[in-house]
């Protein structure tokens, strides 16, 4: 039987960095208010002209060459953005043109912040079913372009990034488990407003969100998400060797550490750096402990996310 894992991640954060200090000056908050009720300290935010494709190229050829591959070698591409650069082609078919690895299938896919996991969990199934052999999958975002600089409730949290995973065959499982869901009636909760109906002065698309609400069903939801994995590998908690979750709130985090008796110490931690990265935030935090030798292979890792739509997803990971 095929299993598949992760050979190798990779990521990349824009060079721009911006503290919450800088936004006292955009909008009516503070860095106290900032870091007590969010985790966020900083940001980094895209360059004029740097899209999500360019931050998501940078990721993906880290990874790939991590995994000790060439860009030829990757056979499928699944790309998890609600910022594409385009609305067609879509940003797998422009990644793939940029690695230059043509022919094999490249999609992207808009579930917002569960949008990585639901690339991992599309590209799982394809490489065990022996379709795909080296996948890549991404999550990337320039949410600089639809946030609303004007709006305290949103602009103090959301920022730029990208991340990505190599997925290859393998003999035991490395990918024990993924499971996703979507519940449709929490649209109007957090949802990017079309062109022209927007709340910017320019009335461009702009994030829109009604925060302790989305707080309330983001805990309930990726707390049940968590127990459903664990639950379905035969798992006690105590397995667990790391949990590497969405980075949206530090209190949303730490409701689902509490839940899982799992130490902070235990948990990787971006927020404070990244803010919210959306479909970016779980591949970033996944390589950035990879790389400093936190994450090691053969540990266990539960991956969490929940987003607009509401969407939200886990996967279980024997690195
Ligand atoms: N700076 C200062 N004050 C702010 C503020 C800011 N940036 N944003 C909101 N406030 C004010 C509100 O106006 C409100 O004032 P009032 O009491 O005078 O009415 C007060 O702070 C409390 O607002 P509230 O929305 O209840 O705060 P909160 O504790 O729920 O924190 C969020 C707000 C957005 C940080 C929090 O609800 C959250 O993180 N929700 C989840 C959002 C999320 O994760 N979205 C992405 C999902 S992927």
């Amino acid at each position: 039987m095929i299993h598949s894992r992760i050979a190798a991640t990779g990521s990349y954060l824009p060079a721009k960095v911006v503290s919450n200090s800088d936004l006292e000056k955009l909008v009516d908050t503070s860095d106290e208010w900032i870091r007590t009720r969010t985790g966020i300290e900083r940001r980094h935010i895209a360059a004029d002209g740097e899209g999500t494709v360019d931050m998501a190229e940078h990721a993906a050829r880290r990874a790939i060459e991590a995994a000790g591959l060439k860009p030829s070698d990757i056979d499928f591409i699944a790309f998890g953005t609600t910022t594409p650069d385009l609305v067609f082609p879509n940003c797998g078919v422009l990644l793939q043109q940029r690695l230059g690895c043509l022919g094999g299938p490249a999609f992207s896919l808009e579930t917002a912040c569960a949008g990585f996991l639901y690339a991992l969990s599309i590209a799982d199934k394809y490489v065990r079913s022996g379709e795909a052999r080296r996948a890549l999958v991404v999550g990337a975002e320039r949410l600089s372009s639809i946030t609303d600089w004007t709006d305290r409730t949103t602009a103090i949290l959301f920022a730029d990034g990208a991340g990505a995973v190599v997925l290859e065959p393998s003999p035991t499982a490395g990918i024990l488990s993924t499971h996703l869901h979507a519940d449709g009636q929490y649209k109007d909760l957090l949802y990017c407003s079309r062109p022209g109906e927007g709340s910017g002065v320019n009335r461009q698309p702009r994030i829109v969100m009604s925060g302790s609400e989305v707080f309330k069903v983001a805990v309930t939801r990726l707390g049940q998400s968590v127990d459903e994995a664990l639950a379905a590998n035969g798992l006690d908690r105590s397995a667990l060797d790391w949990l590497v979750p969405h980075q949206a709130n530090i209190r949303i985090i730490q409701a689902i550490a509490r839940r899982l008796e799992l130490p902070m110490e235990k948990v990787i931690l971006t927020i404070q750096d990244h803010g919210n990265t959306s479909a970016a935030s779980v591949p970033l935090a996944l390589d950035a402990a990879v790389r400093d030798g936190r994450i090691r292979r053969g540990e266990l890792l539960l991956l969490e996310a929940f987003g607009g739509g509401f969407t939200w997803g886990s996967a279980l990971v024997r690195y």
